[in-house]
């Protein structure tokens, strides 16, 4: 394109982006149990789901296993952030593993709000995607039988005991307003369905897909940097997909194609919450080497989340004088 010679690409990030508060936590909670414990110890499933960090911990130390069955008698044992089954926790004490468990609290607090609503009496839907492993750790951890719906179709097509005990709970990584969507045609076929709407979508997604809105709203192309198996990085390419952006999804700057910058005068960056800043500089550098380019960032909510770590991990509290 003629016109963008010599024209300098602007380079416009997304904030917030990236790591959110569970992350961070489920990272540092592997780093400390290898400081602690020293290598190996156990992950069973991706710690979180980012190649980049998987492989950085891989390399101090960490060994990730499908299932427990892979772990030896007694060993340190992680769970990962997205949570586990009941199953999976009976199985850790059976075989005496040394558990710390890395669930983000506010998966937890999923869990806690679907069995309090079996002790109300009532059968759960849960909205989410089939297969995810935070999907399977809270089916796994509402006892009785769970209907998962995704969709509205979904929806028309359930059958349930008894339609005035119904309760939902969602996945925290999904689309806010494709789960709206959802939840309206489940309180129109049971009006009478309680729930939490959608405060079950946690901060930092709900955040981040604002601020992708935003970005998608003043550039040409959004790249969301993630891995291919993070929900919540998809649903940021979804969305500025929506509103009529071509968007991608890259690990990391080796993933950028150059040719995506053709006729382009701007391009937005985010990235999803388990994606490490330093791979979001990676990429600015990148197309910084393609073409001369500026960089600014946007302004968004202020995140100042933080969890508290498991007691056994956690900094020595400080003796009061
Ligand atoms: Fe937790 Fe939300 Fe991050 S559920 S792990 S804070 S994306």
């Amino acid at each position: 394109d003629p016109i963008l010679e010599g024209e300098p690409l602007d380079i416009v990030l997304a904030e917030p982006r990236g790591f959110c508060a569970g992350v961070e936590r489920a990272i540092e909670i592997v780093e400390r149990a290898l400081a602690k414990y020293g290598a190996p110890v156990y992950v069973r499933h991706e710690i979180v789901h980012n190649r980049h960090v998987v492989q950085d911990l891989r390399a101090k130390g960490a060994i990730f296993v499908g299932e427990l069955d892979e772990v030896p008698p007694g060993a340190v044992t992680i769970f990962s952030a997205h949570g586990v089954a009941r199953a999976v926790e009976d199985e850790a004490g059976q075989r005496s593993l040394h558990v710390i468990d890395a669930t983000c609290p506010l998966v937890t607090r999923v869990h806690l709000g679907g069995q309090r609503y079996v002790r109300q009496g009532r059968e759960v839907v849960l909205i989410g995607h089939a297969g995810h492993p935070e999907v399977v750790g809270t089916i796994g951890q509402i006892p009785g039988r769970v209907h998962l719906v995704e969709t509205a179709e979904d929806v028309a097509r359930l059958e349930v005991t008894d339609p005035d005990q119904l309760a939902f709970v969602t996945q925290t990584t999904l689309a806010v307003d494709d789960t709206r969507e959802v939840i309206a045609a489940l309180q129109a076929r049971f009006p009478t369905i309680v729930g939490p709407g959608i405060r079950d979508i946690c901060y930092a997604t709900q955040n981040r897909q604002e601020a992708v809105r935003q970005l998608a709203a003043e550039t040409d192309l959004v790249l969301v940097v993630g891995s291919p198996n993070s929900s919540n990085s998809n649903r940021l390419r979804e969305l500025a997909q929506e509103m009529g952006r071509t968007a991608f999804l890259i690990d990391d700057a080796d993933g950028l194609d150059p040719a995506w910058l053709d006729g382009r005068r701007s391009v937005g960056i985010t990235a999803g919450a388990s994606a490490p800043e330093h791979l979001v500089q990676g990429v600015i550098a990148a197309l910084g080497r393609l073409r001369p380019a500026q960089v600014r960032r946007l302004t968004g909510a202020v995140e100042d989340m933080h969890f508290r770590l498991p007691a056994e991990l956690a900094d020595p509290e400080p003796v009061a004088r």
